[in-house]
């Protein structure tokens, strides 16, 4: 067994901000209304004529270079966690793969706003067990481009982005993931979804018509469910591994909404010190915005070697994932 080392950060934020004022707009809502319910002031829209792979290729290159200057050069594995990919075929890691040129495996993972970390978790196996030494990991989203901006209930609440993360084997086994739960419950597979495009409703005229194309939610439900499960999830992993809240240096959240995570701090009684949130200025930015918050809590110098660092996001599925790491 092997440990894991995080050898480059990088992430990439469009340049077009839209601010609460600018939906006002386009859409019977307010910066009130929004910043109160969610916590969000600021989103970002990727640019006209770049995808997810621009974003994640953005990102990857910082994190590669940072890398590059500990020594790391080749990358086995490219692992894309996104919700809004390139095309349904193929995989956009392998469109990201063709962009960076480097020889590399390449997969992504799909489930909901959890998957970087569930990306995490599966590229960290990799890295112990000593099947891979290094793996790029990517959360990427141009999630705007499922966006219905007449429905005001789903299209306040998302923005784009990327973050990258270069992960690599190093000997000291302790380091790295410690331990990790997670769960689904497929039977509410249609509170977050897009219901057409997929092999159960091709795209038709009709789907177009009927907006089927664009994400859609039922957000209170989500809301409801989350704070039901991810606290005493949370409170499980810590227990397994002897932890009380606050050992924990930091926690990094899904960026769904402040509400849901000031419940969980309130529940477990996490310290606010020990939170680095960012949905203010992205609003929640899916897979993307578990690497985003790490990497501005990073260079904030919020955390250093040995701190203990606790990941966790959930997401349409109904998917949730929480990971424990030792920097
Ligand atoms: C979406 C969310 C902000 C809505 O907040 P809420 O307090 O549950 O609000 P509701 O959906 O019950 O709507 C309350 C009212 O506000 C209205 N409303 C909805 N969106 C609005 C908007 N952008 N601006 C103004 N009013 C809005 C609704 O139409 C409703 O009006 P009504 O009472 O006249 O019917 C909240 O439920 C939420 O954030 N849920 C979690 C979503 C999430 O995290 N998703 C990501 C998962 S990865």
């Amino acid at each position: 067994m092997f440990g894991v080392e995080i050898s480059g950060l990088g992430i990439y934020i469009p340049q077009k901000r839209l601010t609460n004022f600018d939906l006002e707009k386009i859409m019977d809502t307010s910066d009130e209304w929004i910043y109160q319910r969610t916590g969000i002031k600021y989103r970002y829209v990727v640019e006209d004529g770049l995808s997810t792979s621009d974003l994640a290729l953005f990102a990857a290159k910082e994190a590669l270079n940072e890398a590059e200057k500990h020594g790391i050069k080749d990358i086995d594995y490219i692992i894309l966690a996104t919700n809004s990919p390139d095309y349904i075929i193929p995989a956009t890691s392998s469109v990201l793969q063709g962009k960076l040129g480097i020889s590399a495996g390449s997969m992504d993972v799909f489930s909901g706003c959890a998957a970087f970390v569930y990306a995490l978790i599966v590229a960290s196996s990799l890295i112990k067990s000593g099947l891979s030494k290094n793996v790029l990991l990517v959360g990427a989203e141009a999630i705007s481009k499922y966006l219905d901006w007449s429905d005001r209930s789903v299209s306040i609440l998302l923005g784009d982005g990327a973050g990258a993360f270069v992960l690599s084997r190093i000997n000291d086994k302790d380091r790295g993931i410690i331990d990790c739960n997670v769960g689904t419950d497929g039977s509410k597979a249609e509170l977050i979804y897009i219901p057409a495009g997929g092999t159960k409703e091709p795209f038709s005229e009709k789907s177009i018509e009927d907006k089927k194309i664009y994400l859609r939610m039922q957000g209170r439900d989500v809301f409801k469910s989350v704070v039901s499960i991810l606290p005493s999830e949370i409170k499980k992993l810590l227990d397994k591994n002897n932890l009380k809240p606050n050992d924990i240096d930091l926690y990094i959240f899904h960026q769904a909404n402040i509400r849901i995570i000031n419940a969980v701090m309130e529940n477990l009684g996490i310290d606010e010190k020990k939170v680095y949130n960012n949905i203010e200025k992205y609003a929640n930015t899916s897979a993307a915005s578990v690497p985003i918050a790490f990497y501005e809590a990073y260079r904030k110098n919020m955390i250093g070697p040995n701190s203990l660092v606790l990941f966790s996001a959930f997401g349409a599925g109904f998917t949730w994932a929480n990971v424990l790491w030792k920097l």
